[in-house]
């Protein structure tokens, strides 16, 4: 019978599992995926895997205190051994794109700080080019439309188009962790990652984006046949 989702998660999550040891400090990623590392974490706790975590939103710090995983804050420990997280795609050189739960900003600046970033997924996310996925961008609330049109603007300076939506709803948009708006542009492929992510980050009201570039050092992707990771 074909594995399903859930089953391909965990066993990502379980792989990346084996690349944790006692007294690392490591980032906790965010999503369903990220949720198997955090429960298989919790039990390698249990029997006495000795690690610290930094969670990487406030749904996952929840959850890692339900389950009695040791936590502490990027402030008191500034630079982390490994992050585990999941992805909503895997491009080439092992450029992603997150965001799809909202949390790419505290995702972001957590893999920044940590030596290494592994990304666990089901195979369905690998992409040969990023952008099948509608890109995430966190903007702040202060002149929204006006950063959305300047997103667009953007956009079209790179052959991109397509609709920019206000995640959630124009009356009630989801918030962010940070109190920030998420805004989905639907671009479809976009093959000057690096340039595109560059001249997002120019535009005053972007917070973040989620173009992950030069962050993930192994993805580990689970499939019908199995395991298979790819280095940077
Ligand atoms: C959250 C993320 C997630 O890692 C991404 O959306 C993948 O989630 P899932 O494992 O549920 O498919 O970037 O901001």
């Amino acid at each position: 019978m074909a594995a399903d989702a859930k089953t391909l998660k965990k066993e990502a999550a379980r792989a990346a599992l084996g690349h944790v040891e006692s007294g690392m400090k490591l980032g906790i990623g965010t999503g369903s995926t990220a949720e198997e590392f955090v429960r298989l974490l919790a039990a390698g706790v249990a029997e006495g895997l000795d690690v610290v975590g930094v969670p990487t939103s406030e749904r996952t710090e929840a959850l890692c205190r339900e389950l009695s995983v040791p936590l502490t804050t990027l402030d008191e420990t500034p630079e982390l051994d490994l992050t585990v997280d999941g992805a909503d795609e895997v491009g080439p050189g092992l450029a992603l794109i997150k965001g799809g739960g909202g949390a790419l900003l505290r995702e972001k600046i957590v893999a920044a700080a940590s030596e290494r970033m592994i990304v666990i997924a089901d195979e369905s996310k690998l992409v040969e080019t990023l952008g099948r996925f509608p890109l995430p961008i966190e903007v702040n609330t202060f002149g929204l439309r006006a950063t959305m049109l300047a997103i667009g603007a953007a956009g079209r300076r790179f052959g991109l188009t397509g609709e920019i939506a206000i995640r959630g709803t124009e009356a009630r948009p989801f918030l962010t962790d940070g109190g920030h708006v998420i805004v989905d542009a639907s671009f479809g492929r976009i093959p000057a990652t690096r340039a595109f992510a560059d001249e997002l980050n120019a535009i005053p009201g972007v917070v973040e984006h989620g173009l992950f570039i030069g962050l993930a050092s192994l993805a580990i992707l689970a499939g019908k046949n199995g395991i298979r990771t790819i280095d940077a």
